[in-house]
């Protein structure tokens, strides 16, 4: 077990809003259509000023507050994200900069929707590891800029926002009761932004070619998507002795209310206990899992001694499962 109490929770989502109508007015799409396959109403949009650092700040910011504590005391900031400020500094960087605030080791984690994930895990195993006492977990998004406008198959699918959560080091058992991580990289063509990086470098060519923007094979994603988050889940419960019956709360990556419905029917959790939030949001990729989480505390969902099944997966492919102690 990875021992850690949630000091507090924030977050931040973008003020406007585009639904499914807004959208049928760029695209070929209808609200019935993206309603019926997705689950999704509406999303949180950045304007031009706003970055994903942007966001993660304010939702960091945020987080603290709640823990009552400055940002500066915050002894690291992990960051997961999929739509990085820049391709270098980090992100994390960009957030302490945005925050005023210096000297802390400051990083991200790139393994896309399931960067939150992945980001608790490395964090949880820096405060069992003694590099630091607390650390602010981000989850920052601004998907809206790196998404194809004219591509309907996936402009419909994803949102803006920031969620963030500080966690502290504790004897209590509280935290990570368990996790189970993993990668194929022989999937990375499924789900990816195919230029910009070293692999295929920013020309005119690739701008024209729209290789700056999400592709994606959604079928082939959704097929894995099932798959790999149902696996991790269940090996997570599994190796923290835990089954099903256990769980108070399932927070799945909110990606597309058809693959959080198949995940949660395949662990076998009833309805009620799965926190959804993709109908207000969309898919904010690393951001959807704390929003969600910070969610589920404000409304009273997530009291001391809940079991908390959390399950992601995302570009690389990604997944991860994780049962949470609160
Ligand atoms: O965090 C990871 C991010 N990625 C995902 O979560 C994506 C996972 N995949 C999905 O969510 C689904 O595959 C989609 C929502 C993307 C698509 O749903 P689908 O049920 O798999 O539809 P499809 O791709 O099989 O497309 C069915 C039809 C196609 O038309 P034809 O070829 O049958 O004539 C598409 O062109 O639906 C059409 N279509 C649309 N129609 C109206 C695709 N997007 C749209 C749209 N509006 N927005």
């Amino acid at each position: 077990m990875k021992r850690f109490k949630i000091l507090g929770t924030g977050m931040a989502v973008p003020q406007r809003i585009m639904t499914n109508f807004d959208i049928a007015k760029l695209v070929d799409t209808s609200d019935e259509w993206v309603t019926e396959r997705t689950g999704i109403k509406q999303r949180h949009i950045a304007d031009a000023e706003t970055s994903s650092a942007t966001l993660g700040a304010r939702a960091l910011a945020n987080a603290c507050e709640r823990a009552g504590m400055q940002t500066a005391n915050l002894d690291a900031i992990v960051v997961a994200t999929s739509s990085p400020d820049t391709l270098f500094p980090s992100t994390g960087c960009w957030i302490q900069n945005e925050l005023g605030i210096r000297g802390m080791p400051a990083f991200d984690v790139a393994a896309g929707c399931s960067g939150f994930l992945y980001a608790l895990e490395v964090a949880a195993c820096m405060l069992v590891a003694g590099s630091g006492k607390r650390i602010g977990v981000v989850g920052c998004e601004v998907m809206s800029k790196v998404v194809d406008w004219t591509d309907r198959s996936t402009c419909v699918l994803f949102g803006d926002g920031a969620g963030a959560a500080v966690i502290e080091s504790c004897e209590q058992d509280v935290g990570l009761l368990s996790s189970n991580w993993g990668a194929d990289g022989s999937l990375a063509p499924i789900l990816y932004l195919p230029a910009g990086g070293t692999r295929t470098p920013a020309t005119e060519q690739t701008v024209k070619d729209g290789l700056h923007m999400v592709q994606m094979k959604g079928n082939t994603v959704f097929r894995h998507a099932v798959r790999a988050m149902t696996a991790a889940s269940k090996a997570a419960l599994a190796s923290a002795n835990l089954t099903a019956a256990d769980v108070d709360l399932l927070i799945p990556h909110q990606a597309n209310m058809r693959i959080m419905e198949a995940c949660r029917q395949r662990l076998d959790v009833p309805v009620e206990k799965m926190i959804s939030i993709v109908d207000r949001y969309g898919n904010m990729s690393a951001a959807t899992i704390p929003i969600a989480i910070h969610e589920a505390r404000e409304a009273g969902r997530m009291p001391d001694g809940s079991t908390v099944a959390m399950a992601a997966f995302g570009t690389g492919l990604t997944w991860a499962g994780a049962v949470l102690r609160t």
